[in-house]
């Protein structure tokens, strides 16, 4: 698949992130969305993206959106699926992706958590369907979780990794298809101690935050918690587990404090208010501070498709 079509289904966060992403990678990328106005949006969302990062404006010309949905998936040799995290609504999708879509293409999920088993059942050619699970923003954030099911054939893995690695992505082949993959079950790991810690009233929650990213969150990017074990050594390691994991939540269910905070309607950046309090500067410095930071690494370390735009050697 040196220059592959590729339609993206749905146009929200996601999906127009990563047609963005395949753009600047030289692919040709028809989008298709169920809500006029989010597919209206997208030439003016891409671009403005584009413009904020210094990335050549002419990537644009590779994405086209479209109403109709044969037209968007028909001729395309993959196929990524950015709808709602909703399990009939992904199935029904790729119900109709399947009766629309050539034989060969790769029929791919950006689902965040959900099983890609439990996604595509229902399909009579399985073995062409897999998960492709980006991080948001997709055109920034390097990796994609590449997740087969029983049925996914090796030949549908391999031509996904190439595809996203020549596209300048980190793919990784995510071995067994379980919820959560293997990126959001550690970051939801995280989260659940971290909401445990302020529901127990140990801290508050800008003390959680202020301690991972004082300590530990800045290594992170280096220095992943396995490397970190080798380092300190695994005997060190073996004593801290057997002193604190007896401590720490292992419920297995969303804590109630988090359950009150939605039934109040404190719904974080949408209502103003959550874990903490957000007033309108306090999230545009947030999403500044990270689309800085992000650009930063980017920087640092160039992927192959965006080497030579903000690369100044
Ligand atoms: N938001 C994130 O940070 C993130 C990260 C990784 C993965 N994901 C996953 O990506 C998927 C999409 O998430 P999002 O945040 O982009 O959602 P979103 O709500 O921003 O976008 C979904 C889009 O799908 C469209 N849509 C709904 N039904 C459709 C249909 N039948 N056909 C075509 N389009 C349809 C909607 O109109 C909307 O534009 C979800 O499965 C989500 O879990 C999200």
């Amino acid at each position: 698949m040196a220059k592959a079509r590729i339609a993206v289904v749905g146009a929200g966060l996601m999906g127009h992130g990563i047609a963005q992403a395949f753009a600047v990678a030289g692919h040709e990328v028809m989008v298709t969305d169920k809500m006029l106005a989010s597919l209206a949006s997208v030439p003016e969302r891409i671009l403005a993206n584009l413009r904020e990062l210094g990335d050549d404006e002419s990537a644009l010309d590779r994405v086209h959106p479209s109403h109709d949905f044969t037209a968007c998936v028909r001729d395309a040799h993959f196929i990524v699926e950015a709808v709602p995290e909703d399990l009939p609504l992904k199935r029904m999708v790729f119900d109709e992706i399947e009766r629309a879509a050539r034989p060969d293409a790769i029929l791919a999920s950006n689902t965040s958590v959900i099983p890609i088993t439990k996604i595509m059942g229902g399909l009579n050619d399985k073995s062409r369907a897999l998960g492709t699970h980006w991080w948001n923003p997709p055109y920034l954030m390097p990796l994609v979780e590449v997740v087969g099911t029983r049925w996914t054939s090796p030949e549908t893995i391999e031509r996904t990794v190439a595809l996203l690695g020549a596209a300048g992505k980190t793919p990784v082949h995510v071995r067994k298809d379980i919820p959560g993959f293997v990126g959001n079950r550690l970051q939801h790991a995280l989260w659940r101690e971290a909401v445990a810690l302020v529901e127990s009233g140990i801290c508050d929650a800008e003390t959680v935050d202020t301690v991972i990213k004082a300590s530990f969150g800045l290594r992170l990017a280096v220095l992943g918690p396995l490397e970190n074990a080798d380092l300190v050594g695994t005997d060190q390691t073996l004593a801290i587990h057997q002193t604190v994991l007896p401590a720490i939540d292992s419920r297995a269910a969303a804590s109630p404090y988090l359950e009150a905070l939605v039934a109040a309607g404190k719904l974080g950046f949408k209502s103003g208010d959550g874990f903490r309090q957000w007033p309108a500067e306090a999230q545009a410095a947030l999403r500044a501070r990270l689309l800085q930071h992000l650009r930063a690494a980017r920087t640092r370390h160039p992927s192959p498709a965006s080497r030579g735009r903000d690369d100044p050697q």
